[in-house]
Parts: C-alpha cells; structure tokens; sequence
C-alpha cells in the first residue's frame, strides 16, 4: 500500500521483499501513468478525495503494511516551516492517519525530512507518535542516509515505524561508516547527454587554474570563495552600501574612497555604484549585515591581501568580473586532496561552484537543469552531467522506467526515498509477513558499479 507513491521506492524495496501492492496514490499525472508502466497498478489520484471514512472503507482494499512518503515541504527547512497549519499539505499527514484508523494494517513505514523531527521545538514529531498510538500502534522513529548502506549519497530522513502487535521483535538497521565511491554508480556507455554550457565550462576551467594557481603549501579557504570581494573595500562592518544610499542619497559612495566588487571604481552615479557593488551586498534596506556575512567578507578580503601575488594574475586571465554571479564563487569541499578540478563532482549553486569529494554525490533534489551534478573528466572520461539513470541508481530503484523529460525525472528522484533503506527497515519490522530475517537479509555489502 503506498501512498504519495512518486515512483514508487516503497513499491521497489518491498518488492524484493516478495511483498505484492493493492493500491497505490498518486496525484502527478506522469507519476501516476508510470507506476502503472511499472508496477501494473492503476494508482488514486489525490488522496484528498479519500474524504471520509466510508469513502476509505470502500476504496481502498484491505492490506497488511502502509508506506507513506508524505509531503515533506511544510516540514523542511528549506520550505516556510508552516508543518500541520499548510492547508495544502501539512494535513496529508491526517490523511494517512484516517486510513491506518479505518484499516488498521498491521504495519506502518512512514518517511519525512529529518527536520520533521526539530520541527515546531519537537512538538510536530511527539504529536505524530502520539496520534499513531491512540491508534494502538507501538512507534518508533529514526533517522537514516543512504550513504550509511554504501550507497553513495548523503540524504537524511527520517523514517516513523509502528506495528499492531508492539516493536519488541525490532531493531533499526546499523548504520555503517565505511566509505563509498561515486563511481560506484557511474554507467560508462552513456548516450549523448546534454551538453555543458560554455559558460559553465569556462568557469570550471577557470576555477580549475585557480586551484593550480594556488601554492601546494596553501592551505585553501574553508570559507565559500568569493572573488568579488578581491580589491574591494566599500564598507560592511559599520555600515553597508545602503545605509551610504540612505544617508548620501545624492552622492552615495561617491569621493569616500572606497572600491566596489573587484577593485572597481564607485565614483559614478548611485545606479552604476549599484552594479558595482557586489549581488549579496547591494539590495536596499540592508542596513545592518549578519555576522556570517560580515565574517565571509573580511575572510575573502583578507585572504586576497595575502595572495596578491598569484590572484591577480588569475584575474587578469579570466576577468570572473564578466561571468554570472554565482559563478565568481567557489566551495572547496576537498581539504586536503589534489588540486585538480577534474577529479572531483562539481555543482552549480546560488551559492558558487561546489567542488565535492567523489565519495558522495550532492543529495539528490529537484533539480534545475544547471544544479545537475557534474562530474569532472578523471571520473568519467570526460566532463558530464550525471544522468537521469545514474541518479535512479543513487536511490536504488533498480530499472524502473523514468519520466521522460530530464526536469520531470530529476525532480521525481529528488522526492524518492532510497529503496534499499527502505528495504533494511522493512525486513527488520514485518515480522511474520515475510520470511524470516537470516534467509532475506540484504546485510550491509556495498553498492558496486552495475555497468
Ligand atoms: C515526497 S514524494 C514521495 C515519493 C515516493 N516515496 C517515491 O519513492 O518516489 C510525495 C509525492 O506525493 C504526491 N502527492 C502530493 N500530494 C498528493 C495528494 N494530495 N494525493 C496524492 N499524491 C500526492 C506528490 O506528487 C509526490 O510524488
């Protein structure tokens, strides 16, 4: 039985677990076709028209273990935090409560974002455990990454567990620590995939010379890298460019010395004065940076003033002044490792270039089409973005069909929950539906490369 089903990673890890699905709910009409493409069930479209309990008992077939990956927005730090109180989808959660009490399966995997945990001071995470008891479930809760099952992803979240007849009989799987590889996943007969912008490719390469550029003997910046800030000196402890615009609004920053993003003049009207201020210092009303802020900037400015001797000759070179913003900044996640940028997973972010270890890759999202991992020329032969399929391997889901549309699969992988940890908790909670542990454990043996 799985709800909010997406494609379906419940569907796959209890699958292999001889497990066979009655019904299956999901509201996207991609989502919704593919699961029939792949599973062979005709799934309920919005479980909201599951309106009332008369409704559930007769549409919804009886069954032994409910799956729930419910919308996690309203409980993600990334999203506003609204939890039970969004209307659209916080009360989801009610939904699947509605449908444990009217059929009482004997168990529940229920999966969130880890946050869903902190939300709301904890209340959020004891209200669920405790609604789920009155139901006379026994809960329990945990906390879980792929990368933890050698899988080579770094993607907490939490998992709520119940059973009928009480979790004495359970035990959460262990969580290993031993390291994993990206190219683990890597396929090597890729079809064309889409090109790397120019632009793109010119900022890994200029980022790439920055890397070599710099002394072996240097430790790199553990701080983000922004070059912006190399020559500039406009104010931001004190004061910040808006408050000058505020208290100056004639001259603004005008003949008080002071040098915008690059070293560049401000001597020109209050909207050239603007465009020279760099993107995270120029937006009005900004009176007072915070502390984080305010410690990047000096970092960068006075990690400049120590390294004039090969910076700026690297700016001469690449002039990072005429690419996008976020492409003037960079995240060296590599201490420590060899310089060369081809031997890492690059990602494009508001927040800079990321260059990562290929241990892991960046945890799945719905990405755009420009936070798509890349994955430097020494991983895969040549520079690439990481495909749909590969992707699909991070979360274990076997050969199942994709959506068509790279957006629309990378969006669906980036809402699925990794199959074989599902597969981990489950084999260990459905005790006397499914084969006794020792004979299906899928005990910890690392993911290797299938292709
Ligand atoms: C976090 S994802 C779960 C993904 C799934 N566990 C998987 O492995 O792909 C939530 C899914 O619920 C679907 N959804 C959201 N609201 C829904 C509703 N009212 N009725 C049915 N499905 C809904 C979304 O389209 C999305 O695919």
């Amino acid at each position: 039985m799985d709800l909010f089903a997406g494609l379906g990673g419940f569907h796959v890890a209890l699958d292999e677990l001889e497990g066979r699905g009655v019904f299956a709910a999901e509201r996207e009409p991609i989502l919704k076709a593919l699961y029939k493409v792949n599973f062979g069930i005709d799934a309920w479209g919005d479980l909201n028209d599951l309106s009332s309990d008369e409704i559930i008992a007769c549409h919804v077939p009886d069954h032994h273990v409910l799956t729930a990956g419910f919308p996690c927005q309203p409980f993600s730090k990334a999203g506003d935090q609204l939890g039970f109180k969004d209307t659209n989808q916080g009360n989801l959660f009610f939904k699947v409560h509605d449908i444990l009490r009217v059929k009482r399966p004997r168990f529940f995997i229920l999966e969130n974002v880890p946050n869903i945990l902190k939300h709301d001071g904890g209340r959020t995470k004891t209200k669920i455990i405790r609604m789920l008891q009155k139901l006379g479930y026994s809960v329990d809760v945990e906390h879980f990454s792929p990368h933890e099952f050698g899988i080579p992803q770094v993607r907490d979240r939490a998992y709520f567990v119940g059973s009928i007849d009480g979790l004495d009989h359970f035990e959460w799987p262990a969580k290993h620590k031993a390291p994993t590889e990206i190219h683990w996943v890597l396929r090597h007969d890729v079809p064309s995939s889409r090109p790397i912008p120019e632009q793109t490719m010119r900022a890994i390469d200029m980022w790439g010379d920055f890397l070599r550029r710099a002394p072996t003997s240097l430790k790199l910046p553990s701080f983000p890298i922004w070059s912006m800030e190399f020559g500039a000196t406009y104010p931001y402890e004190d004061e910040t460019p808006s408050g000058v615009w505020a208290r100056r609004p004639v001259w603004g920053l005008r003949q008080m010395g002071f040098k915008g993003s690059f070293g560049q003049s401000l001597e020109g009207t209050i909207d050239e004065q603007i465009t020279r201020i760099p993107s995270h210092a120029n937006r009005g009303g900004d009176f007072d940076f915070p502390r984080w802020k305010r410690t990047f900037i000096r970092q960068n400015r006075e990690f400049y003033q120590a390294n004039r001797s090969w910076i700026d000759p690297w700016l001469a070179q690449w002039s990072p002044q005429n690419f996008y913003s976020s492409f003037q900044k960079m995240e060296w996640n590599a201490q420590g490792e060899d310089r060369d940028i081809d031997n890492f997973v690059l990602q494009m972010r508001a927040s800079g270039l990321r260059v990562k270890r290929p241990t892991t890759s960046p945890s799945l999202i719905a990405f755009t089409q420009t936070q798509v991992p890349i994955l430097g020329a020494n991983l895969a032969g040549e520079r690439r973005y990481m495909t749909p399929a590969e992707c699909a391997e991070l979360q274990c889901l076997g050969e199942i069909q994709l959506p068509a549309s790279d957006l629309d699969a990378y969006k669906a992988l980036g809402n699925a929950v990794n199959a074989r940890v599902v597969k981990a908790i489950a084999e260990r909670l459905l005790h006397g539906l499914i084969r006794p542990l020792s004979s299906t454990i899928s005990d910890f043996e690392p993911l290797r490369a299938t292709a």
